[in-house]
């Protein structure tokens, strides 16, 4: 089956016990796509433990096959990686189809421009409707053709230049797709690629780029902004590659047990980079009962375990700033503000309505279908909690967050709340319906519409 195609599945989710239990949840899926594509990057056997087995990431391998490398899947969450070395990859046969991954696309049109390499992308009707012009700008000044039916748009064909231009490049929106397609695509740049970002973003590719040994440097000019340096074509090495749990999916039972009464649940080997973690400091901040133990440091990233315990939350004022470390998180924030004491004002939002879908859109009319007060602004959301009680049926519009989120929310309301399809949910966290059925949570399975 292609990444772009799949059935809908309605989903309720009901009013449910308090959750308690223990969980591992999956590999982090930022640095599961990077770690497949650095290693079809490096020559020999790279060596990925914990990889996300989520639809996204599962297109990004299936394209690095495309590309030539050789990517087995050894058991469950082990995979190795035989690359092809830096501007090795050969022209993929057929168009290469990301589904609904759009960090995946996006560092792959990075990856492919650094050769004399032809190449079609596409993805599914969520993916084919997102912005790539903030990608393929970087990309045309390093010399990159693009052939588009509609400006911008995927499908999208890209034909990479003889010799890649190195391009001193200020990252103009915040945003780590950006960053790291410009530094891939300097990899096989030769001389020194340059990024300026004004705002910082999560470092995955930086700091991978680095255990792989390319030469990359980060300074901090003298207004505060971080430059990356990269030197390209270097030979980059292969390397065992450990993926922390992803802090974005361990969202969900964290919020769930906040809000459904009496829970007590801990969530296993979380990764704490710092870059991703506005979502607990804000949950912290609202008095969410959250504590981390066991805090370590695997494959150069700090994580820990997180202990959730269900809480009295407060509204409070989530900065603009904050968002780049907790964007994917403000849906299933929304949620857990539906039960805080008071208005939750979240702005800086801009980047939500690019998202898998418009974001600040979807969460407003699934909180609103479930009669839970909320003001839509341009770049903001404002949520009135204890205000609704569920009942409602959400549109998700092939975004797996919204999903997620909505189905939290029901375990919470007294009425249930019925999302209109769970399978996109399989593309960053199969595992969710199972893992939170494990702690107390209860879904019912509804009838798809007749076709
Ligand atoms: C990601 C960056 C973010 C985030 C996405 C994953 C990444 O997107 O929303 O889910 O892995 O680089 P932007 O770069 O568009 O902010």
């Amino acid at each position: 089956m292609s990444p772009s195609a799949g059935s809908v599945r309605p989903l309720a989710a009901l009013a449910s016990g308090p959750l308690r239990g223990r969980i591992r949840i999956p590999g982090d899926k930022s640095i599961s796509h990077r770690a497949l594509m650095l290693g079809a990057l490096a020559i020999g056997e790279t060596v990925i433990e914990g990889l996300l087995e989520g639809g996204d990431v599962l297109a990004t391998a299936e394209a690095m096959r495309a590309f030539g490398a050789t990517v087995t899947r050894q058991a469950p969450g082990r995979w190795t990686v035989n690359g092809l070395g830096v501007g090795g990859l050969l022209e993929p046969e057929d168009v290469v189809d990301f589904g609904n991954a759009g960090t995946g696309v996006r560092l792959a049109m990075g990856l492919a421009s650094n050769q004399a390499t032809t190449v079609t992308f596409t993805g599914d009707a969520s993916l084919r409707r997102r912005p790539m012009g903030r990608i393929l700008d970087p990309l045309r000044r390093m010399g990159v053709q693009v052939l588009a039916r509609s400006k911008d748009r995927l499908p999208l064909t890209l034909k990479g230049p003889d010799v890649a231009l190195p391009i001193d490049y200020r990252v103009p929106v915040a945003s780590a797709q950006v960053k790291s397609a410009v530094l891939l695509a300097g990899l096989n740049a030769p001389g020194v690629t340059r990024l300026v970002e004004p705002v910082p973003t999560r470092d995955h590719t930086e700091r991978m780029l680095a255990a792989f040994g390319a030469a990359i440097e980060i300074e901090t000019n003298a207004d505060g902004e971080r430059v990356i340096s990269l030197e390209g074509q270097r030979d980059l090495k292969p390397q065992s590659v450990e993926v922390p749990g992803d802090p974005s999916a361990a969202a969900f039972p964290i919020v769930a047990a906040l809000i459904v009464e009496g829970s007590d649940i801990t969530v296993e080997s979380v990764l704490l980079n710092p870059l991703r973690s506005g979502l607990l400091e804000t949950l912290i901040e609202m008095g969410g009962d959250i504590t981390i133990e066991k805090r370590r440091t695997v494959g150069g990233e700090s994580v820990g375990d997180i202990r959730v315990r269900a809480s009295r939350l407060r509204a409070v004022n989530v900065p603009a700033g904050r968002a780049p470390s907790m964007i994917d998180e403000y849906p299933i924030l929304a949620v857990a503000a539906s039960f805080a004491e008071g208005r939750t004002v979240m702005e800086g939002l801009g980047e939500l309505r690019v998202k898998e879908s418009d974001r600040i859109a979807a969460v407003a009319a699934g909180l609103a279908a479930n009669g839970i007060a909320c003001e839509e602004g341009p770049e903001s959301l404002v949520v009135t909690g204890r205000t609704g009680t569920g009942g409602g049926r959400v549109t998700t519009h092939l975004d797996h967050r919204i999903a997620m989120s909505f189905l939290v929310l029901g375990l919470a309301t007294a009425d249930r709340v019925a999302i209109d399809d769970a399978a996109p949910i399989a593309t960053s966290f199969p595992e969710f319906r199972d893992l939170m059925t494990g702690l107390g949570a209860r879904f019912e399975e509804l009838e798809p519409p007749a076709s």
